[in-house]
């Protein structure tokens, strides 16, 4: 991915799109994660994951926040009529993940059938409706029986994963064809030194350590490194089974910018950054390779991070069938003047820029990213996994309404990206919006919403907002105005 320099002009553009250019088998999509939605944390013989330990401590997410209810999605009564909603909305597809320790209460060894019973039953209950399951295997909730053993730190991960991953291909490869291997590794990968960094009383500051720091980089790149491999043995074991599907990992691709004032040190870090955050996966998938100069750096600064010569090529030929995209923002990159001065890349928001919870409001950049997939590595099959925003003090519920406009225009807008690229040759396949409800944002508790529909934590009642109707006018093909993103 190249160094791109802003031009203001770019902010969100407001031109009205329609979405002819989708194929009619599109794949029209909500994401959601299980310990974000599912609660029933002891039902059926779940075993614990690493969030249940993180939330049980109210220095992560202070007191009272914790998965044990969330939005009661394991409950079938409450799912029932969620998928009434994905059905009524028009939703085709809907991503969710199943949780490795519902399956495999100890992380590995005995099957638990209650654990998969519920999610045959959960995939048969979306099939009859009409909506095609997106599995993800693996979002985020290492089982703690695995993160006492150094989790994806530990080579072993791979085969504790794969053996995880071959339980699931067994038992679902009936029911499902496409399954999204693993979730986000670098944003995992951060919360977890957050997680760390919190419990030990740390003052954290503003920004998440999103970008992995120079003393954090060696363990950052080994869990990476082995969190490919584990998929590229997974995808190995699904081929020799037999079984027809496409399998992919998704991973968050951040443009990255540095802007006109940008001095050598910047664009140093903002190419380390685009080197760790987004060329760590594609060259490797795409090109059987880690970029040099971060390979470079590791051996410059003695930072071992268990890499052997053949892991990249390993990860390529496991030949995936498509990259998971999500995509939220692109990251601006500046040099820390107060960190190291080889590498202490900072991400910061400009000022002139609209900014989502996640970041500045870019569709451009989305388009941009979609290209660069199209002309530097091979034109992939794309699932967007997971594009959505949410906006401080937006999703508030009047007169039994909630108008989310700033929502509405983003999704409006990176649909269009997405329609553009698609124009331009690109394999964009599904278009996923973070997320169907809202419901727990990890370290954010529940103040932060991403819903297309609106929780009432207090009872569980659901309200579909402004943004679920727009989209759903957009599955259709609709042309939506931007007075249509605002309702009095
Ligand atoms: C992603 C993550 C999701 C969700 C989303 C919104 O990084 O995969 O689980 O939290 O961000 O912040």
């Amino acid at each position: 991915m190249k160094i791109f320099a802003a031009l203001c002009s770019l902010v969100a553009s407001s031109s009205a799109i329609s979405a002819t250019p989708f194929p009619p088998d599109f794949q029209w999509g909500a994401s959601s994660a299980a310990y974000q939605i599912e609660g029933a944390v002891e039902a059926d013989g779940k075993g614990k994951s690493v969030w249940d330990y993180y939330l049980s401590d109210k220095k992560i997410a202070g007191p009272d926040v914790n998965g044990n209810t969330a939005i009661n999605f394991y409950d079938r009564n409450q799912y029932l009529k969620d998928i009434a909603l994905f059905k009524k909305l028009g939703l085709t597809s809907y991503r969710f993940s199943i949780s490795w320790t519902r399956i495999l209460p100890d992380g590995t060894g005995k099957i638990n059938e209650k654990g998969i019973q519920h999610y045959r039953q959960f995939i048969c209950d979306l099939k009859a409706a009409g909506i095609k399951p997106l599995i993800t295997l693996y979002h985020w909730d290492m089982p703690l029986t695995l993160a006492a053993r150094g989790g994806w730190l530990n080579r072993d991960a791979i085969g504790w994963y794969a053996d995880y991953a071959k339980v699931i291909f067994d038992n679902f490869h009936d029911l499902a064809d496409q399954f999204v291997l693993v979730n986000e590794p670098t944003v995992e990968v951060a919360q977890n030194t957050l997680a760390a960094e919190k419990l030990a009383g740390k003052d954290v500051g503003t920004y998440p350590p999103l970008i992995p720091k120079k003393e954090n980089l060696g363990n950052a790149l080994k869990s990476l490194n082995h969190i490919l491999l584990a998929s590229a043995a997974a995808q190995n074991i699904f081929r020799k089974s037999g079984y027809e599907g496409a399998l992919g990992i998704a991973v968050p691709l951040f443009p990255i910018l540095t802007e006109k004032n940008a001095i050598a040190a910047d664009i140093n870090d903002a190419e380390m950054t685009d080197g760790i955050m987004n060329r760590w996966f594609l060259d490797s998938i795409y090109k059987g390779k880690y970029p040099e100069q971060v390979l470079s750096f590791l051996a410059l600064n003695k930072i071992d991070a268990d890499i052997l010569p053949e892991d990249a090529k390993t990860i390529h030929q496991a030949n995936f069938g498509f990259i998971g995209v999500n995509y939220y923002a692109p990251l601006y990159i500046r040099h820390d003047l107060n960190g190291d001065s080889d590498y202490a890349p900072e991400f910061y928001n400009p000022d002139d820029q609209k900014i989502a919870f996640t970041g500045p409001v870019r569709p451009d950049q989305l388009e941009r990213l979609l290209a660069e997939l199209r002309l530097n590595y091979g034109n992939p099959d794309v699932l967007i996994t997971e594009n959505g925003a949410a906006f401080k003090d937006e999703d508030i519920k009047v007169n039994g309404q909630v108008n989310d406009s700033n929502r509405c225009l983003y999704i409006r807008d990176h649909i269009g990206a997405v329609a553009k690229a698609l124009e331009q040759g690109s394999k964009v396949k599904g278009y996923y919006v973070w997320s169907s409800h809202d419901n727990l944002e990890w370290m954010s508790g529940y103040r932060t919403r991403f819903g297309l529909i609106y929780v009432d934590y207090a009872n569980q009642e659901r309200t579909p907002k402004l943004s679920a109707e727009i989209y759903s006018r957009l599955i259709k093909g609709e042309i939506i105005k931007d007075g249509d993103c605002y309702r009095s």
